[in-house]
């Protein structure tokens, strides 16, 4: 079993990714740290809680950065993408359980300590904790098994504005941080994300199968599916950005990567571009094509 942390700002792909971790037997999750992104950083914890009481998972979850390094956060909250609510306006019960004292960056520091050379962070909102964690601790990134990251758009457009990927953009310093540390690093961007669709035809035998459990991540991926819809006519499903990391975290074939020196634009108009750097030295592995029958049938297979 692979100790893994998972980095959200729960956010719909975010608690399907969150699903996908708990009901995978080759990952241990030994905690869920939250950052501000979808929504701001206290509904994402609220919304982790729930999920994860949802699923009976006692994995501890710890809130982080309420805000980019640089200061405010960049724009709005996409309220559009994941509901008011951050979940698709599903209703939820208040989470039983609080999130663990502390901050955590802290808790990445404290786990990778502990563990050396064994845990896998895999990080699916802005990068602040890890940045955080790394400036604090630079150490740790010798320590770090392997990170895998959601976010970028190295080779195809962006979401967010045409040139970034709404996790870089969201905090491109702490993104820059990242790409200096010498990590481990595997980047799981748009450039493999949008090919993982799922259809609106797969919900109803989630439903069916487990009328509650089932029924609640069904509900919110049907929000989403709509969001995607408004947002690319025609493109029948959602991408399963966040559960696309998981899945490479368990299965590194599921996508092809390749080495690559990639930099992040810090200001100007295209702030937030993940841009291929053909002359400097490989920073991070970067999934430019994906199987992605066999990943969302995995997907699948383990969550519904
Ligand atoms: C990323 O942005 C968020 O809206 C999603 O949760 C995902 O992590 C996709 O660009
Ligand atoms: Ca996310």
């Amino acid at each position: 079993m692979i100790p893994v942390i998972l980095d959200v700002d729960t956010g719909i792909d975010d608690a399907l990714a969150i699903a996908y971790a708990v009901r995978s037997p080759e990952l241990e999750l030994i905690g869920v740290t939250t950052c501000f992104g979808n929504i701001p950083v206290e509904e994402a914890t609220r919304n982790s809680l729930a999920v994860l009481e949802r699923l009976r998972c006692d994995a501890p979850v710890i809130a982080g950065a309420d805000r980019p390094l640089g200061g405010p956060k960049r724009g709005g909250y996409p309220r559009h993408i994941h509901g008011d609510n951050g979940l698709g306006n599903v209703r939820f019960a208040a989470p039983a359980r609080r999130a663990q004292d502390g901050h955590a960056a802290d808790f990445i520091i404290e786990q990778v300590r502990k563990r050396p050379g064994q845990v896998t962070l895999i990080a699916v909102g802005p990068l602040t904790n890890l940045a955080i964690a790394l400036r604090k601790d630079p150490e740790i990134a010798a320590g770090i098994g392997r990170v895998v990251v959601m976010g970028g758009a190295v080779r195809v457009p962006g979401n967010v504005t045409p040139h970034a990927e709404a996790n870089i953009h969201s905090d491109p310093e702490a993104a820059a941080i990242v790409l200096d540390a010498r990590l481990p690093l595997t980047l799981v961007g748009l450039d493999v994300t949008m090919k993982t669709l799922l259809p609106a035809s797969r919900l109803q035998v989630w439903r069916e199968k487990d009328p509650e459990v089932g029924a609640f991540f069904a509900d919110m991926t049907a929000f989403y599916i709509d969001a995607y819809e408004r947002a690319f006519p025609g493109i029948g499903g959602c991408a399963l950005h966040d559960p696309l990391a998981v899945g490479v975290a368990i299965d590194p074939t599921f996508v092809r990567d390749v080495p690559m020196h990639v930099r992040v634009v810090r200001e100007g108009e295209a702030v937030g571009r993940t841009e291929e750097r053909p002359e400097g030295e490989p920073n991070a592995r970067v999934c430019v094509d994906v199987d992605a029958e066999r990943f969302v049938a995995h997907f699948l297979s383990r969550v519904i």
